[in-house]
């Protein structure tokens, strides 16, 4: 395969290499990343993370595994076993579905480096065309907040709402970020401060309890948001404390928009109850760890509940964002997320 370069993965001479997502901003650590066992690892550990890249990051390994001469039965098992490395992002499921095909050629090994490919050129072109859809939402002096991360370094691309937040930045539209820091695991903080700090974009880092203050106080213009996956009703999976800021955002009026490409879609699933929701280790919460070192806060033994996202109902979303355009709460009413969008 060629090499390639995105903000996050590169694939030289036929080795794919991860920027691990844990130890930035502090340090630049680029991982190699040889055999399913170890993306999965990246994955579960969160050095690889955001739906698109998930997708991606499988995908490409998988191509270069088959490339490097691993037979049949054994593409099939790394490609399940990279299926089921976290539960909730389809985006890992709907690209490792056109691996399959892929898989299933007899020249499988050049139709799978050419579907990989695909796929991360696809990813750059649903990101801009997300940003161009969702930057015209923005209007004139706003200041944006937003959860998680969703830039660059989460897709092939220039990310979905954090590329909206850049692109309506270059038409000069945007006053201010206020990022959430998005515990437990500060994707936030470390990740969206940082690629807003590299394009010159003003931000200011929030705990996320503060959403509410600044909302009342009317300093918060718009929230943007990403998606793990959406359901054929149009409820939404994302980070962990999406649903609070939504709630907030209805209660303050302020328009609350969720943007993603089409790859996060799932018309398999009914509604919001039916996404499988990944829990996760209670050290996440009980203290923390990172390239900064370790510290445990709570009682050795506390109980821990720590899902690692959450639902945001339809009701609340103000629209959409996707590559293939605005959805409008009527539109989802109406049955748009029930059958594969229209590209
Ligand atoms: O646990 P993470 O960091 O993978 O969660 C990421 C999110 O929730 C993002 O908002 C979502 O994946 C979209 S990334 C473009």
């Amino acid at each position: 395969m060629q090499n390639l370069n995105t903000a996050s993965m590169r694939v030289r001479d036929g080795r794919l290499w991860i920027l691990d997502q844990q130890t930035l901003p502090q340090r630049q650590n680029w991982c190699a990343t040889d055999t399913a066992a170890d993306l999965i690892d990246h994955i579960r550990t969160l050095r690889v993370r955001g739906a698109p890249l998930i997708g991606l990051s499988a995908s490409l390994l998988l191509a270069l595994l088959a490339e490097s001469g691993m037979a049949r039965p054994q593409l099939a098992q790394s490609l399940a076993a990279l299926g089921a490395a976290r539960p909730t992002a389809v985006n890992l499921m709907n690209n490792l579905a056109r691996m399959r095909l892929a898989l299933e050629q007899e020249a499988y090994a050049a139709a799978m480096a050419a579907e990989a490919l695909r796929l991360v050129e696809e990813d750059r072109s649903l990101c801009a065309a997300i940003a161009g859809h969702g930057a015209a939402l923005v209007r004139p002096g706003s200041r944006l907040l937003t959860h998680c991360n969703t830039g660059g370094l989460a897709t092939a691309g220039i990310g979905t709402a954090l590329g909206v937040i850049s692109v309506a930045a270059a038409q000069g539209k945007v006053q201010k970020v206020w990022v959430d820091e998005t515990r437990p695991l500060l994707q936030g903080a470390r990740l969206t401060a940082w690629e807003l700090g590299e394009q010159a974009i003003p931000y200011t880092l929030i705990c996320d309890a503060m959403a509410a203050g600044l909302m009342a106080r009317r300093e918060v213009d718009a929230v943007w948001v990403g998606a793990d996956r959406i359901a054929a009703n149009g409820d939404v999976a994302n980070k962990i404390g999406t649903y609070s800021l939504a709630v907030l955002a209805r209660f303050h009026d302020i328009p609350f928009y969720v943007a993603a490409p089409h790859t996060t879609h799932d018309p398999a699933c009914p509604d919001g109850d039916t996404i499988p929701i990944e829990q996760r280790a209670a050290s996440e919460v009980t203290g923390v760890a990172g390239s900064f070192g370790s510290c445990q806060w709570a009682p050795q033994n506390a109980d821990v509940y720590n899902p690692a996202f959450d639902v945001t109902p339809a009701a609340l979303i103000s629209a959409w964002v996707l590559d293939t355009g605005v959805v409008t709460p009527g539109q989802a009413q109406a049955g748009i997320f029930r059958r594969p969008l229209a590209r």
